[in-house]
């Protein structure tokens, strides 16, 4: 199959754009002595997990449950579940796979605590807990060191769950506060602080700069996206992962319409400055201002270049980890120029 062959729309992943993209992650955690722990929510693809364990990481993250009972085909020995899992029906599921590698779970209160301990008793597996802490996301974790403590002190109290350290997302300046202000807490406890998990791609190659964060969880680096342009963190060459449309409609001249709406490339927006819904590679002054579920709607200047009819069109994801969602199958530009179908089998895993 070549690039003629492709059927539109379809994402398309240049394989040595991913490997310049994983290659200095490692390189730059090695030289920090930082841990990297990718986090497989951008790919969701098995190959490419075990992918970046060959490198170096030292496991995945997973956002969730089913995620990781997928991954476990990558063999990758350490799992962890970066949220929190909150129920019965969560500690059975995560019991029924808890003695099939090492498993780490957040959790940002007493009810996490308690359904990772009830996964341990249920499995007789021994499972780490991560507690979550909020650097201004405003998302989960908690937000005041004695809450972090306090929920250390309920993990080391609990039989089958090993206190793991703390993590947030995404890790900046507010991360080394809090930090500063709860590793002598725990000290004082007789706790420790084992570990610090940070995250987050934009800022990743400035992690050290903290001087807190001992493992990285990244997703986005392995494809990069407009986001992460719009952040100066990625140029269009570094961009791994292109969705290939099709020129389908030209009613009037400055406006096209292009065979991938929101069922492709989501509505997800790329920040300020980046106006519409992806970038056309080859027409960067086009704008795709409007999505329906199948349409993208297009405008250029009319004097300007503008693709035909028929013509394929490249086209970098404002937010490329839910297109990864969207799509059964990615294709993979091999290091000799053929194309090879991979399944995205953690596509959907929303449990
Ligand atoms: C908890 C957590 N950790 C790590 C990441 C990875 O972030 P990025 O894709 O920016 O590398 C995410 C992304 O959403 C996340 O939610």
């Amino acid at each position: 199959m070549t690039y003629d062959d492709i059927e539109t729309p379809a994402p398309l992943v240049d394989l040595a754009t991913v490997e310049r993209n994983l290659a200095p992650m490692q390189a730059y955690c090695d030289t920090h002595g930082i841990r990297l722990r990718p986090h497989i929510k951008t790919h969701k693809i098995v190959r490419l997990a075990r992918r970046q364990a060959e490198l170096g990481a030292i496991g995945i993250t997973c956002q969730k449950l089913t995620e990781a009972e997928v991954m476990l085909d990558s063999g990758v020995q350490d799992i962890l579940i970066s949220y929190p899992l909150i129920g019965p029906q969560k500690a059975r599921r995560l019991a029924a796979i808890a003695g099939n590698a090492r498993f780490t779970v957040a959790a940002d209160s007493a009810l996490a605590v308690d359904t990772a301990a009830e996964a341990a008793r249920l499995s007789g597996a021994e499972i780490g807990v991560l507690v979550e802490f909020d650097s201004g996301l405003g998302r989960t974790g908690v937000v005041t060191p004695e809450a972090a403590l306090a929920l250390a002190q309920q993990v080391v109290a609990t039989p089958g769950l090993r206190f793991a350290g703390v993590m947030t997302y995404p890790a900046n300046e507010a991360t080394a506060a809090f930090v500063a202000r709860l590793r002598p807490m725990l000290d004082a406890a007789g706790i420790g602080l084992p570990m610090v998990s940070g995250g987050g791609s934009p800022r990743a190659f400035h992690m050290h700069e903290l001087g807190c964060v001992d493992e990285l969880r990244v997703g986005t680096y392995i494809y990069n996206d407009r986001a992460m342009i719009g952040a100066g963190a990625a140029t269009i060459e570094d961009c791994a992962l292109m969705v290939i449309a099709t020129v389908i409609s030209i009613p009037q001249p400055g406006h096209f319409i292009i065979d991938a709406g929101t069922k492709t490339l989501t509505s997800d927006p790329a920040g300020p400055g980046n106006p519409g819904f992806g970038l056309l590679v080859d027409y960067p002054q086009a704008v795709i201002e409007r999505l329906t579920e199948e349409h993208g709607i297009v405008s250029i200047d009319p004097m300007l270049p503008t693709p035909k009819l028929g013509e394929k069109v490249r086209i970098v994801p404002n937010h490329v980890c839910p297109v990864s969602n969207l799509h059964d199958q990615v294709l993979v530009r091999l290091p000799d120029g053929t194309l090879e179908a991979w399944d995205v089998s953690a596509r959907g895993c929303t449990r």
